[in-house]
């Protein structure tokens, strides 16, 4: 039976380990991560999502509270059509970012940016140019685009520099929205360098509705390849979502994926931006405390235990300060939400928001936390501690698990 390490991603003559560890938004998936990961030939990404904030917290910067300084006076308006992002301060906490990030590079992997397009910041097209080419600027070897259909996204970056030697890639959910992709960007002359296919057992938003269990990565991955070679396009496919173990990988490598995704294994490793008490929440889940609903503003079904603080929450929309999920309109489906609860308890000091959560700042504070389908065998792959806690791992340790590991086995840690 063959292992993961006998296969390798190719992009031209670059060959890599063929193991990506997908974004994982605001920061769970830290420069560190995405280093480690490079360093031992992989592919690691960083997260775009609320770079400002990740800026803040990394390098001292302060545009979260600049931001909220000039729009102070509108937080108790529910219309926030004058809270804009600077696009120059965009651009700097980008570069900062990603920046430092390529500076601190070792190793023969790669480093990728997740960028979703449903972080709409009040400005889709504007917004996602800047988030795009600042990272490019900024050294990013690919950009992984997500969370949205993208289908005008190369097209806002077509005259950049790096437009043709970026490696630029897509994730979809099935041949119809990788048909649709391509229809759309057929003028532009120039495909995606890879495309990532996610099953329903993802973590994160999901590119299904919640019938998603009636869904598999592998069928889906059938198809995809199929339509591929029917259209005559060698595209790497990179199978995402579900994938445990590394036989796990090696069937999907054999399938014809070029690579495998994984996330939620990394979710327990000390590189992961987690706080460590919210990975202990990880390795104690059970297979019951995971769900998938509707909270997320986006639209988006979205997977996440279900003890996650931010679900019920009822706090003031905070847009002044983040304002990321505002649409085109200005508008953000937990401000209605909230409005909603406001206008049905007058006069009372707190309300409780059942059906939508403020993401932005849940997610900046870590307290939605979002997982894969498998989170609860997190527990099978470390050691109890006397203590009764679990032993946070290493990247190293999984990525080198996922790598070498052969008959459904996990190797624990020393
Ligand atoms: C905690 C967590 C956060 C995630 N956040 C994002 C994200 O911000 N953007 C995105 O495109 N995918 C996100 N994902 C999806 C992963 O990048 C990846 O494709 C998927 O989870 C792989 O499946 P696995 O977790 O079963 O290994 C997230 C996954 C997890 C577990």
């Amino acid at each position: 039976m063959k292992r993961v390490d006998d296969f390798r991603l190719r992009f031209g003559k670059k060959e890599l380990v063929p193991i990506v560890i997908g974004g994982m938004g605001v920061d769970i998936s830290t420069a560190e991560l995405a280093l480690e990961v490079a360093r031992l030939g992989g592919i690691g990404h960083i997260s775009d999502a609320m770079v400002q904030t990740v800026s803040d917290r990394r390098f001292d910067t302060k545009f979260v509270s600049e931001k909220l300084k000039k729009y102070k006076t509108n937080a108790a308006s529910s219309d926030k059509s004058n809270v804009h992002f600077n696009l120059a301060v965009l651009e700097e906490a980008t570069r900062y970012h990603v920046g430092r990030t390529m500076d601190a590079k070792r190793g023969d992997g790669m480093i990728f940016i997740n960028c979703m397009e449903k972080l709409t910041m009040n400005a889709p097209r504007e917004t996602l140019r800047m988030r795009l080419s600042a990272a490019l600027d900024a050294g990013i070897d690919g950009i992984t685009l997500s969370a949205g259909l993208h289908l005008g996204s190369f097209a806002l970056i077509e005259d950049h520099p790096r437009f043709r030697d970026a490696k630029l890639g897509i994730i979809v959910s099935s041949p119809r929205a990788l048909a649709m992709f391509l229809r759309k960007n057929a003028r532009l002359n120039r495909l995606p360098d890879f495309i990532v296919v996610e099953g329903p057992l993802a973590g994160g938003h999901l590119g299904f509705g919640l019938d998603w269990a009636k869904y598999d990565l592998a069928t889906i991955m059938g198809e995809v390849l199929a339509y591929l070679k029917s259209e005559h396009l060698d595209i790497p496919v990179i199978a995402a979502g579900g994938i445990f173990t590394g036989s796990d990988a090696a069937a999907f490598l054999e399938q014809g994926a070029a690579a495998v995704q994984v996330a939620t294994r990394f979710t327990v490793t000390q590189e992961c931006g987690l706080p460590d008490k919210v990975k202990q929440e990880y390795f104690k889940a059970s297979e019951e405390d995971i769900e998938v609903n509707t909270i997320s503003p986006t639209g988006y079904p979205m997977r996440m235990l279900k003890g996650s603080p931010g679900i019920g929450s009822s706090i003031r929309p905070n847009c002044e300060a983040y304002g990321y999920l505002l649409d085109a309109n200005s508008r953000c489906a937990y401000i209605d939400s909230y409005n909603r609860e406001v206008e049905l308890h007058p006069g009372a000091k707190k309300v409780k928001v059942m059906d939508k959560t403020c993401l932005c700042t849940h997610m900046r504070n870590f307290d939605i936390w979002t997982c894969g389908q498998t989170t609860w065998r997190l527990k099978d792959t470390t050691r109890k501690l006397p203590d009764g806690s679990y032993q946070v791992l290493s990247a190293e340790q999984v990525f080198h698990d996922y790598q070498f590991s052969v008959d459904q086995k996990i190797a624990l840690p020393d």
